[in-house]
């Protein structure tokens, strides 16, 4: 594989403070050699080596791609009705799933395949280069499975989420549908590929004995843990993610004191999903509260057609900062080391020796226009795996 040399860049962000200055590690005039799909090397642009290609950064900000650890790209339909209805004043309760599980069992292979494809790219171009894709709107053996092998074409990080809601086919038998997931549905989901598994803990979908048996029986089979929590009010799902130490507890809107403790104390990272608040029109997380108290904090979109359709990074970083009270440089964190830890990688994220090829170069000299200059398309240059996209 050809070498890339980026040099001339004003600022680097190498994600490391050890690389460079402050929380994000931070290089000026600065250059980087990415060979065999990793960074190979990180100096003074003066001192740059030569390499196969070249790309001139003249001047601008270059940071790790974004890794957005949290979405739901694997469905068909539209549910833009159902947010005019919130924006005049309905709340979202999440029985809008349903919706979008029955237009997604009813679209072919090829339908759903090309709405991740867009999605993702859309995604892409906006910097992010690490994804995760959950399924959770087929919730049948048959749709669950196909749903994680369209999700795997595209991403190693697939989480089966076949207990997202109990699907109308199981309404007043959710011990039955335990059984299912936990049976024949997490085989499927295994033998489909899948990395991690999530359940949605919360008030009308799965009670914490529920969602217990579930993650627990995952595990088991192999599965990473991560829970959809505390979305829509104070609930068991954060303390269930701390006490199987799952990887991430995601959304976090309601937090008490006791769970804010329980995060920072853990190696379970709060991923908070501002485009969600946005969409719903609902509080922010708690981020100050959670990053004073010590916890790791990472950004997603949460991409989904009902409670959050947005695949852009920079708008969430945007929403957090000026939502959420997060600095930019914690927001810029959160979006790229933040959501490696969500994912337990180390190989992501940042930009030092050894990281893999992921970065972004930004139409502006700093990272801080990612919140100063809103929904605007910054990012000019996206590099994935050591090749210009
Ligand atoms: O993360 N809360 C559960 N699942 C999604 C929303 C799904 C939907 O409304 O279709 C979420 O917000
Ligand atoms: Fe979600």
């Amino acid at each position: 594989m050809r070498s890339l040399l980026v040099t001339n860049i004003g600022e680097l962000v190498t994600g490391d403070p050890a690389w460079g200055q402050g929380p994000l590690g931070i290089r000026r005039n600065a250059a980087l050699v990415i060979d065999d799909r990793r960074v190979e090397w990180i100096g003074r642009a003066v001192d740059a080596p030569a390499a196969d290609a070249r790309l001139d950064a003249d001047g601008a900000a270059v940071l790790p791609g974004f890794v957005d650890s949290h979405s739901h790209l694997v469905f068909a339909g539209d549910r833009s009705a159902e947010f005019s209805a919130r924006m005049a004043g309905q709340p979202y309760t999440g029985g809008g799933i349903r919706t979008t599980v029955g237009a997604t069992r009813a679209a072919d292979d090829e339908q759903l395949r090309a709405n991740v494809a867009r999605l993702r790219n859309e995604a892409l171009r906006q910097g992010t280069t690490t994804m995760e894709i959950k399924s959770g709107y087929g919730l049948s053996v048959a749709d669950e499975a196909r749903s994680l092998r369209i999700a795997r074409e595209f991403s190693v990080e697939t989480t089966f989420l076949g207990a997202h809601v109990v699907p109308a086919e199981y309404s007043d038998r959710t011990d039955d549908y335990v059984s299912l997931v936990c049976g024949p549905m997490l085989t499927a989901a295994c033998g489909a590929g899948a990395r991690w598994i999530d359940v949605f803990c919360e008030r009308g979908a799965f009670d914490a004995d529920h969602s217990r048996a579930i993650l627990t029986v995952g595990a088991d089979a192999g599965l990473g843990v991560r829970v959809h929590a505390n979305q829509l009010g104070e609930g068991p799902g954060v303390q269930l993610a701390v006490e199987l130490n799952a990887a991430s507890a995601d959304h976090c809107t309601h937090l008490s004191a006791d769970d804010i403790g329980a995060l920072a104390g853990s190696s379970t990272v709060a991923t908070l999903l501002p485009g969600a608040e946005f969409s719903t029109r609902s509080p922010y997380p708690p981020a100050r509260a959670l990053i004073d108290a010590g916890a790791t904090v990472a950004l997603a979109t949460d991409c989904n057609p009902g409670s959050s359709y947005t695949s852009s990074m920079p708008f969430c970083i945007a929403l957090a900062v000026r939502e959420m009270a997060m600095t930019p440089a914690e927001a810029v964190f959160a979006a790229t080391r933040g959501g490696a830890a969500a994912l337990r990688r180390g190989d992501v994220g940042h930009l030092t020796v050894g990281a893999r090829g992921d970065l972004v170069v930004l139409d502006a000299p700093s990272h801080v226009h990612l919140a100063y200059r809103p929904g605007v398309p910054l990012i000019t240059t996206v590099v994935l795996n050591g090749e210009l996209i």
